[in-house]
């Protein structure tokens, strides 16, 4: 049995004393022996929120991570600096870094081992188009975004890592995927995984991003190949955000 997750993304929104405020709010909901939720909030409030929740079941990431090391790379964030911030998990390709910001199928891969290399858990994310879908290829997508980094990481690697996919249709827009729309891709990403490794696909989370809301997460998470949800809008607002948490 794999163990759930959920994971709010609050992208580019609130204030530090926002962004304080929410996360308290949330870790006060927890209880003790809590497992499975997660913060990813802006790198410039992460040491804030890494103090405001210590000591709860609440855990922290980040909504990007550098693809090198150190160096002359201005403006970039490493895993280190990451993991010193009390970062446990670390986003990799959302789709709008992917479609704003350039990050390709490569630089995504090599972010997913920078985090690993500071044992960070990479949160890989993939998805299709609404022109991917509506000219069927979003397999073809999934298979191209996914083997970038099974091919620089290897299979294995898949393990240590947690999978969101994100139909980019889906987000932001209000439109969710049906549960047998997102159950149908999710059970192909297990299925491309078990191909190379029947143990990792058993272990590895597959989220499911896009428009998840306090009324349609219980549906969406009731399916088999779906161990959670990462979640933008309705992360936002602390009740919305643990009622998905306890919709798990
Ligand atoms: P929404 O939940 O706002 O659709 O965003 C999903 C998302 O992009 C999470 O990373």
């Amino acid at each position: 049995m794999r163990q759930s997750l959920v994971m709010g993304n609050w992208k580019l929104n609130g204030s530090r004393a926002e962004g304080l405020a929410l996360a308290n709010a949330i870790a006060t909901g927890l209880r003790p022996g809590n497992k499975g939720i997660v913060v990813c909030v802006p790198y410039v409030y992460l040491s804030d929120v890494q103090d405001a929740i210590k000591d709860t079941p609440l855990a922290l990431g980040s909504q990007n991570v550098a693809d090198q090391e150190s160096g002359a790379y201005t403006g970039e964030i490493s895993a280190a600096m990451l993991k010193e911030c009390g970062c446990a998990y670390a986003l990799v390709g959302h789709s709008e870094r992917r479609s704003y910001y350039g990050d390709t199928n490569e630089s995504v891969a090599a972010r997913f081992v920078q985090a690993q290399k500071e044992g960070i858990t990479p949160v890989l994310c993939i998805g299709e188009t609404l022109e991917e879908r509506e000219s069927d290829t979003t397999f073809a997508v999934i298979d191209e975004q996914l083997g970038a980094v099974i091919d620089l990481a290897g299979v294995e690697a898949i393990e240590f890592s947690v999978i969101a996919y994100e139909p980019v249709w889906a987000i932001g827009t209000g439109k969710v995927a049906s549960d047998q729309q997102a159950q149908e891709v999710h059970k192909y990403i297990r299925e491309k995984i078990a191909a190379k490794s029947q143990a990792v696909a058993d272990k590895v989370q597959i989220l499911y991003g896009g428009s998840v809301k306090p009324s349609n997460a219980k549906a969406i998470f009731a399916m088999p190949d779906i161990d959670g949800g990462l979640i933008g809008g309705a992360s936002l607002d602390a009740e919305s955000f643990l009622t998905i948490y306890q919709s798990t």
